[in-house]
């Protein structure tokens, strides 16, 4: 055997073989699952082709099973699933070829041979298969040497990449969505292929695309993914906002950095840090306004004013067209790239409590997340600033855990509420209300009452007063 099975997995793939000796059918296993295996990285399914019917084999292998598992078929695709009690998933599928008729960009999918089969797949390391007849169980076959380019960490097509480009045009962002996962090198005439078909995943549907962008920022180091995505031009058409960071300028001596490779290295930084998809989209986003907001200030330098705000502004629209979701993990990313400054405001001398305390109160539960975010934002390769940098947010975690033990402003709820004003003052719902309130939060953070019920209900007297309010 080439690949190392554990017991379950043996045991199932044998059982597999005989299904298929009982039906004469010749069955291999293929795909991800033997690439995964060869390098050593956990799988979770297993893609299994037969030279004949996969439903009718999937139903066979389902027979040896006590108790039987449930097969999921689709007659018109001609594929059957199989999960496992562990999580284990099969796929069953008939060996096919595509061909293509003069009049028609739609493939014709007909029977065909296991050479057929791995010929039509996406990457040489993708293409590799393993008997599990009983005759030869465990031979690797491998017409494209897969098994040496895993070892020489290559992705490269099977055929003349356009064509397997033009078959199907997502899988030029599989390319570079494998080479940042496995952090294998994408071979010259594919990666030249991708940059000349770039054009054609526009008939590829969003929700396809974004989908492996996930997967790309879901890797280790995000930022091989979007790299290449740029080189390739890929990125230009699908996410252009992301390309307008490029670029380093410089005026009368003065520059500013290029926010294209700022915001990668932040990627990667966060990546070290937590797997949470939407952290990694506020790191990708949290400059996305510095493009539109940039000037040249006559003897000061470059400067983006206001790039927090259009940021925020920009997030929705970024998150509608790559159809990621429009809800409170939207609201969040939006909420770090509007706040990323904040902390390192904070950093300033002479800072009071108040400042502190509207930071907490604007953050919230999501304090956390903003400071991993700015300590990610620091990228200077000077160590020693970095080094002061992190001390800097060290004195803001410091300050804002002195503030928030004394006024406990986390998940901060007003003391007194618009109904208790309402029934204090005899009032309906009114501007006054909101007044009142807005005059009690704003007392509380800026430090000038006490974050309890008897400081805000005497403040809410005395404010109602000035309006001319009497308790009924
Ligand atoms: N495949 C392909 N072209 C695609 C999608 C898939 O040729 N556009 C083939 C590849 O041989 C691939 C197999 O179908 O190995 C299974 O596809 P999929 O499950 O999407 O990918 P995996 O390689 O298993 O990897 P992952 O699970 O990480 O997506």
């Amino acid at each position: 055997m080439y690949i190392e099975l554990n017991d379950k997995e043996l045991e199932f793939f044998k059982k597999i073989g005989m299904a298929a000796t009982q039906l004469q059918l010749p069955v291999f296993l293929i795909g991800g699952f033997v690439r995964d295996k060869i390098i050593g990285r956990a799988t979770k399914d297993a893609d299994i082709v037969c030279l004949g019917d996969g439903i009718a084999l999937a139903h066979a292998v389902a027979k040896q099973f006590k108790p039987k598992p449930n097969v999921a078929y689709f007659k018109n695709f001609g594929t059957a699933q199989i999960k496992l009690s562990d999580g284990f998933e099969i796929e069953f599928v008939g060996a096919r070829k595509e061909s293509y008729r003069a009049n028609s960009r739609k493939p014709e999918v007909m029977p065909g041979t296991l050479e057929d089969d791995q010929n039509r797949r996406d990457f040489t390391i993708n293409a590799l298969a393993i008997s599990l007849n009983e005759a030869d169980f465990g031979r690797l076959i491998d017409p494209f040497n897969g098994e040496e380019h895993i070892a020489q960490r290559i992705i490269k097509t099977p055929l003349a990449p356009s064509e397997t480009f033009s078959d199907d045009p997502l899988r030029m962002m599989r390319a570079i969505r494998f080479a940042t996962q496995l952090q294998f090198t994408i071979a010259d005439e594919t990666f030249t292929a991708i940059q000349q078909n770039a054009e054609r995943i526009k008939i590829v549907s969003q929700e396809r695309i974004t989908d492996e962008l996930n997967k790309i920022m879901l890797s280790a180091r995000p930022s091989i993914g979007l790299d290449l995505l740029s080189r390739s031009g890929l990125l230009q058409i699908i996410f252009p906002q992301m390309m307008a960071l490029h670029g380093a300028e410089y005026v009368e001596g003065k520059g500013h950095k290029d926010n294209f490779y700022h915001t990668l290295q932040v990627i990667d930084n966060i990546a070290r840090h937590t797997n949470d998809l939407w952290m990694r989209w506020a790191a990708l986003l949290h400059d996305i306004g510095k493009p539109a907001t940039k000037r040249f200030e006559e003897g000061h330098g470059f400067t983006f004013h206001g790039h927090e705000v259009v940021g925020e502004r920009m997030v929705p629209k970024i998150f509608n067209r790559l159809k990621l979701p429009l809800n409170e993990k939207m609201r969040f990313v939006q909420k770090l790239v509007a706040l990323h400054l904040r902390p390192i405001s904070l950093t300033r001398e002479n800072i009071t409590d108040s400042a502190i305390r509207r930071l907490l109160f604007d953050a919230g539960e999501d304090i956390e997340a903003l400071m991993m975010l700015c300590e990610a934002d620091i990228t200077s390769k000077n160590k020693q600033k970095v080094v002061r940098y992190l001390q800097n947010f060290e004195m803001v975690r410091e300050r804002m855990k002195e503030v928030e033990e004394k006024d406990h402003l986390r998940n901060w709820q007003p003391p007194i509420s618009g109904e208790l004003i309402m029934e204090t003052f005899g009032l309906g719902p009114s501007k006054q209300v909101g007044i009142i309130k807005d005059a009690i939060r704003e007392a509380i953070l800026d430090g000038v009452i006490e974050n309890t019920y008897e400081s805000a209900y005497t403040f809410m007297l005395q404010k109602a007063g000035e309006l001319n309010l009497q308790p009924i």
